[in-house]
């Protein structure tokens, strides 16, 4: 195999990375956020939101990425349980990225609150005001949070067990670290 059919692209890679950290970041963030009752909350909230929309970009961008870039094959002598729970473990994560932005901004548009990302910049609401509406979508946030974080997890024990137990060339070919012989 040739190098480049080993490993990610290098802007799948760096957006992987950098997405990984704003992730994580943002679920600490929202927790931190609906725990604080000080002005804490006001200044987390201000952080969460254009962090939240920054995602929801690079996430178009990745999928962008990712469609014009066809990632390296998984091995073949990987069982096919673990082919599908990868692909589908995949799907749910683009998925993820894209709903928990869009049902944060739509949660606060049904709200009728300003979705503002700086002290002059605001977005159009994308959700016509609604108080039923704003209770499901606030609910649909912090399920689809838990669904993200459980997803984030699975996620990470794959990439350890690609990297330390199967030694497969997996996880390097995110990483960019080797030849996919780790
Ligand atoms: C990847 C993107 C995002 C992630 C991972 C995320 C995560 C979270 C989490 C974990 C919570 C706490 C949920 C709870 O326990 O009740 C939360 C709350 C919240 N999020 Fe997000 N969020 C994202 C994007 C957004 C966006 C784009 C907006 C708005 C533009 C937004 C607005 C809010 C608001 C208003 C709350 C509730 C704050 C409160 O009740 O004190 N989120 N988010």
């Amino acid at each position: 195999m040739t190098r480049s059919s080993t490993q990610f692209v290098l802007a799948a890679r760096v957006l992987h990375w950098l997405m990984a950290l704003m992730i994580v970041s943002m679920l600490f963030i929202g927790v931190g956020m609906v725990a604080s009752v000080s002005e804490r909350h006001a200044w987390l909230l201000a952080i969460h939101k254009p962090l939240g929309i920054a995602i929801l970009m690079l996430a178009i961008v990745r999928l962008t990425v990712r469609l014009r870039n066809p990632p390296p094959p998984l091995p073949t002598d990987l069982p096919a349980v673990q082919k599908l729970a990868a692909h589908a473990s995949h799907y749910l994560l683009y998925a993820l990225m894209l709903a928990m932005p869009l049902v944060g901004w739509a949660m606060l548009s049904a709200g009728g609150y300003p979705v503002m990302l700086s002290h002059s910049v605001r977005l159009p609401p994308i959700f016509p005001v609604n108080a039923a509406a704003f209770a499901i979508l606030r609910h649909a946030h912090a399920w689809l949070a838990i669904l993200l974080f459980l997803t984030f997890l699975a996620h990470l024990g794959a990439a350890l067990y690609h990297g330390l137990i199967r030694r497969d060339g997996v996880l390097s070919s995110m990483t960019g670290i080797g030849h996919g012989t780790e």
